[in-house]
């Protein structure tokens, strides 16, 4: 029997917990440090342990104390800060990229340079830490093309600028320079505009095999009708009908995924755990790269892992210890529905401490529907534990069904059922793939 600890303690987290708990093979799972939904898990095998994410010695020593077989890391920052290094270091199973593996994410200059490097398909780009140089590159006609400004750094998803015209571009290299991000700001990338539909891909490695783990659509913007500031992510829907046309998977397969797995199994790429890849598709279906990630999407995570009816826990000591190729992975033909259940000045704004209550939905009751809490935990009141908010993005509410309608159906019943008092949530999650329904 296996005993597991998650690093993490959002939305994303709950999904790798909750499906690792289902195990036959998962005697315990810690979570590092949890949330209010991993707290009510099976007790007899889940607990939540809080320690600071960056105190890599006591997440070591608390391993070692829960005799933990293998460790999962969630975000990004540890992974950026080097908690894999660290924690193999101590001789720990962990599953999840080095720190310099993970720059294919905490530094788009260099994932671009590797896109480059690898002859993946990408936009143009120019790099500079350089305020004046950068003005300098957009002032010239030959670069009107720049027009997306992004940070070279973390940036919890707000780095980037798309932008309209050359005043915009001005006005966002002002931001990031002007110090805004940090370190992050500290080096600028300048993108050309790419126009299409969005696709998340992920994948996992062992560091010599790229497999797919599973595409979804995410949804950035805050409000209904993909408009408002730039979100961590509304909800997320999979299979993904883009994705399901032959002609575009085929290409994603043979320019994207094939150069990469070439490029693990020749040595020209260093990488194991979770590669996301954050396409653009554009009109005549070809692929762009827009962007790595390390690590799983959140909410993308929610919406696939209620689909894999394969044991998790395989899958991932297999990345750990080279074994990954010739693994098969069953799915569920289930669509999935996920929405972010937020309070209403997110992104402005988190919450914290704001009373919940959820009931169980009937969609729940039928095994449709999962609620994974994300800024959620409990708190002792009066003598009993009470739910409460603890942070922007409170809920993943994942409904399934037999088409995307039903499945959105499913977790609008399971949203109904979470009360609290800034609720919000977006109504049209997946509406690409209902309108696609609709119209074939
Ligand atoms: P990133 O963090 O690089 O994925 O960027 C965040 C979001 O900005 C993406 O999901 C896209 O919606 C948008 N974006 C990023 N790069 C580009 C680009 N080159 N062209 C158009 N939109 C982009
Ligand atoms: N949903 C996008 C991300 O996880 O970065």
């Amino acid at each position: 029997m296996t005993s597991v600890m998650v690093v993490g303690g959002g939305g994303r987290e709950h999904a790798i917990v909750w499906k690792l708990a289902q195990s036959q093979d998962v005697a315990a799972v810690v979570c590092v440090p949890g949330n209010g939904g991993t707290a009510l898990l099976d007790k007899s095998k889940v607990k939540n342990v809080a320690l600071p994410l960056s105190d890599f010695a006591a997440i070591a020593d608390l391993a070692r104390a829960e005799k933990s077989d293998l460790i999962v890391v969630g975000p990004d920052n540890p992974l950026a800060d080097g908690i894999v290094d660290y924690l193999e270091g101590q001789g720990l199973t962990v599953f999840g990229p080095t720190r310099e593996q993970a720059r294919l994410e905490w530094s788009k200059t260099y994932a671009k340079q590797k896109m480059i490097d690898l002859g993946l398909p990408t936009a143009r780009f120019y790099s500079t830490g350089s305020l004046e140089d950068a003005l300098a590159f957009i002032a010239k006609a030959e670069n009107s093309w720049a027009r997306v400004v992004k940070a070279d750094g973390l940036a919890l998803g707000k780095g980037v600028f798309v932008c309209d015209n050359e005043d915009q571009v001005k006005e966002a290299l002002r931001t990031i320079f002007g110090g805004g991000f940090g370190a992050a700001g500290e080096i600028v990338v300048l993108e050309e505009k790419l126009v299409g539909e969005e696709l998340s891909l992920l994948c996992v490695s062992d560091g010599k095999t790229l497999l797919e783990l599973g595409c979804a659509q995410d949804h950035k913007r805050r409000f209904a009708g993909d408009v408002g500031p730039n979100t961590g992510g509304m909800g997320a829907y999979t299979p993904v009908p883009l994705y399901d046309n032959a002609a575009v998977a085929a290409r994603i397969r043979s320019e994207v995924l094939a150069p990469i797995g070439a490029a693990l199994a020749g040595g020209r790429l260093s990488f194991k755990g979770v590669l996301f890849i954050g396409l653009m598709i554009d009109a005549a279906g070809a692929p762009y790269i827009l962007e790595f990630n390390a690590r799983l999407g959140d909410p993308e995570t929610q919406a696939i892992l209620p689909r894999l009816k394969s044991d998790l826990l395989p899958l991932l000591l297999s990345c750990t210890n080279g074994t990954l190729a010739g693994t098969v992975l069953n799915w569920s033909d289930m669509a999935s529905v996920c929405i972010s259940v937020v309070t209403r000045e997110y992104p402005a704004k988190s919450s914290s401490g704001e009373p919940v209550t959820v009931e169980v939905s009937a969609a729940e009751r039928r095994g449709e529907a999962i609620v994974f809490h994300a800024g959620t935990r409990l708190q002792a009141l009066n003598g009993a534990e009470t739910l409460v908010t603890a942070g922007g993005r409170v809920f993943s509410a994942v409904g399934l069904g037999k088409s995307m309608a039903e499945a959105r159906q499913a977790a609008e019943d399971a949203v109904d059922k979470i009360h609290f008092e800034t609720k919000d949530f977006r109504t049209d999650i997946g509406w690409r793939a209902l309108e696609q329904c609709v119209s074939k």
